[in-house]
């Protein structure tokens, strides 16, 4: 059975985005929490490929406990009910705040650097999990609702904080829309669509921020061009459009180590390419 109910749906149609809906126990999130950051150090321990690889974008092919996650009962309720009953992985991330952190995420949308392509109906979405509270105060996501309904905004460099990057932000006028910001207990997740304006603000606490994110999609999503992978966690997959991924044996060995590599250089590749052509279209301004 769906987990999530109309009204959600209808939601994150309306705005581009739900939460909080509830998808793992507090206590099932503790452990993870701790899970991760056992997870970050051992790849900072070992350093080259696995530290480089530790945040993600493909942690699922990293380590057993990303793998047995993105499977997660709950997480795969909500993303059949978003997405019907062939779900794929497509990508993972761990996003850590550390306190009073200088880090903070400019406005944009995600569909600027994933470059897929969906017919019809949603195919794609992102589950942004809480595995600590999160906060205003301790610089959670914020989204500008509505904002998935104008297709790509223009992105230009964002402006430099305390000598820190922080990626392209969506030229957009803040005083027309609403923005929410993503206040979740460990546990909780919010979803959003590619192309709803985010970004997110600094860790002020003295506690550690933790979120795990995963990209789910249907079979029907693509690449909008050249080759791709992603995992097959339920059902079939009916288009054969990724290169489908296998699970990790183990976790950081060699092997797997050379697995996720692969994947994320042929996802890189991709991407790099269309950066290109979005410089060139200037969709994306630089300077
Ligand atoms: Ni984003």
């Amino acid at each position: 059975m769906p987990t999530l109910t109309q009204r959600q749906l209808d939601g994150f149609h309306e705005d581009g985005f739900i939460f909080p809906v509830e998808a793992l126990t507090e206590n099932e999130a503790g452990g993870l929490r701790d899970t991760v950051l056992q997870h970050l150090a051992d790849c900072r321990r070992r350093g080259g490929a696995r530290a480089a690889l530790a945040f993600g974008p493909k942690v699922h092919l990293l380590a057993r406990w990303a793998h047995r996650l993105v499977r997660h009962p709950a997480l795969l309720e909500i993303a059949e009910s978003m997405l019907g009953p062939d779900i794929l992985v497509w990508g993972t991330q761990i996003f850590v705040k550390e306190p009073h952190g200088s880090t903070d995420l400019a406005w944009h949308q995600d569909a600027l650097t994933y470059d897929l392509d969906a017919e019809g109906r949603l195919a794609a979405f992102r589950v942004w999990l809480a595995l600590t509270h999160t906060t205003a105060e301790n610089g959670t996501m914020r989204f500008a609702a509505g904002t998935h309904r104008d297709g790509i905004h223009t992105h230009r460099r964002a402006p430099e904080l305390n000598g820190m990057l922080r990626g392209d932000e969506a030229v957009l006028d803040e005083t027309e829309f609403v923005r929410h910001d993503v206040v979740l207990r460990p546990g909780q997740c919010s979803l959003h669509d590619m192309l709803v304006v985010h970004g997110s603000g600094l860790n002020r606490t003295e506690e550690t921020r933790v979120t795990f994110a995963i990209d789910y999609l249907a079979p029907s999503a693509r690449p909008s061009s050249g080759q791709d992978s992603a995992l097959l966690v339920q059902g079939e997959d009916t288009h054969g459009h990724f290169v489908l991924e296998e699970a990790p044996k183990d976790d950081l060995s060699d092997e797997t180590l050379a697995r996720c590599s692969d994947a994320v250089r042929m996802r890189m590749a991709r991407l790099q390419a269309m950066e290109e052509e979005r410089k060139k279209s200037g969709v994306l301004t630089h300077g």
